[in-house]
């Protein structure tokens, strides 16, 4: 019997990583996609060896056109693809207006042009199996709107909402769609960020709670919005409650004082 076949972008470090290593220990072969071609072939060499799977490292550039056109491709030529995860990401900081404008266009391109390109062309795929999984990898920043932050919540909210329209269109299809929303987890992120690590150590998640967190929720088949830790679901929980503009107060209030 043939095994199925799992897309991860940003497989090669963080959140990606973790995806692809526990889902090839559920046996799928897999595809995995980043810039970085030599890190992208130890770590798709890595866990062939370590669970005797067969993968591919596709090295793309996802805020590109064409690079996302050619993983399209891929995915539309690939017929046993059955999870597809939207999770290449990166963060900024500070106001928009002094923010270079390249890397705001960049992170516009890679968190909201790319999954949804890539979803069109794996559905097709996934509809005719009549089974498969899309994690698309938001944050709990989707739930909020954040002075310094602006652009990554406006584009993490589009990926949330994407999510739960897509779930509603494929009700009943036997394709599930998931918005993994994680809080503050220990990846390369904020390093690449060039933040500096101030919260305390309970305030953080482990990449491999966060995607075994994501994996049991689309085991039991829901919810679409995933939102990993019992003290972020409740944050979320209290963000939902609270009127917007209190949200904006609180934020402005911060931001001033960092
Ligand atoms: N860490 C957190 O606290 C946190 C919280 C909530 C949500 N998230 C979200 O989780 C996702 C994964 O983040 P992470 O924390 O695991 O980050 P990470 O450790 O920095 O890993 C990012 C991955 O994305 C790849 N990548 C970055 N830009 C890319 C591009 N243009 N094209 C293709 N691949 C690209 C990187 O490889 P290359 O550099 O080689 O391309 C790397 O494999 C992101 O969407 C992020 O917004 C993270």
């Amino acid at each position: 019997m043939s095994r199925g076949l799992a897309l991860v972008t940003g497989a090669t470090a963080g959140i990606g990583r973790e995806f692809a290593e526990q889902l090839a220990t559920r046996g799928y072969d897999l595809i995995l996609v980043a810039r970085d071609q030599n890190r992208l072939a130890h770590v798709a060499a890595t866990l062939a060896s370590a669970y005797g799977v067969a993968t591919e490292g596709f090295p793309a550039d996802l805020t590109t056109d064409d690079d996302v056109t050619r993983l399209a491709e891929r995915i539309g030529a690939s017929a046993r693809l059955t999870i597809l995860v939207n999770n290449a990401g990166f963060g900024t900081r500070g106001r928009l207006a002094g923010a270079d404008p390249e890397k705001q266009v960049a992170m516009v391109r890679l968190h909201t042009l790319a999954p949804m390109r890539l979803i069109q062309a794996a559905l097709p795929v996934m509809l005719r199996s009549r089974t498969g999984a899309i994690v698309n990898v938001s944050s709990v920043a989707s739930f909020i709107y954040s002075a310094g932050n602006a652009n990554y919540c406006a584009t993490k909210a589009y990926l949330t909402t994407l999510s739960e329209g897509l779930a509603a269109e494929l009700a009943g299809t036997g394709v599930q769609v998931q918005a993994l929303c994680p809080g503050f987890t220990r990846t390369e992120f904020h390093q690449r960020m060039g933040l500096a690590d101030r919260l305390p150590r309970f305030a953080w998640m482990s990449p491999g709670a966060v995607v075994g967190y994501s994996l049991r929720c689309l085991d039991r088949g829901g919810p679409t919005v995933c939102v990993p830790g019992l003290g972020f679901r409740v944050l979320v929980a209290i963000i939902r409650l609270t009127p917007r503009r209190l949200l904006g107060w609180v934020t402005r209030r911060r931001y001033d004082r960092v």
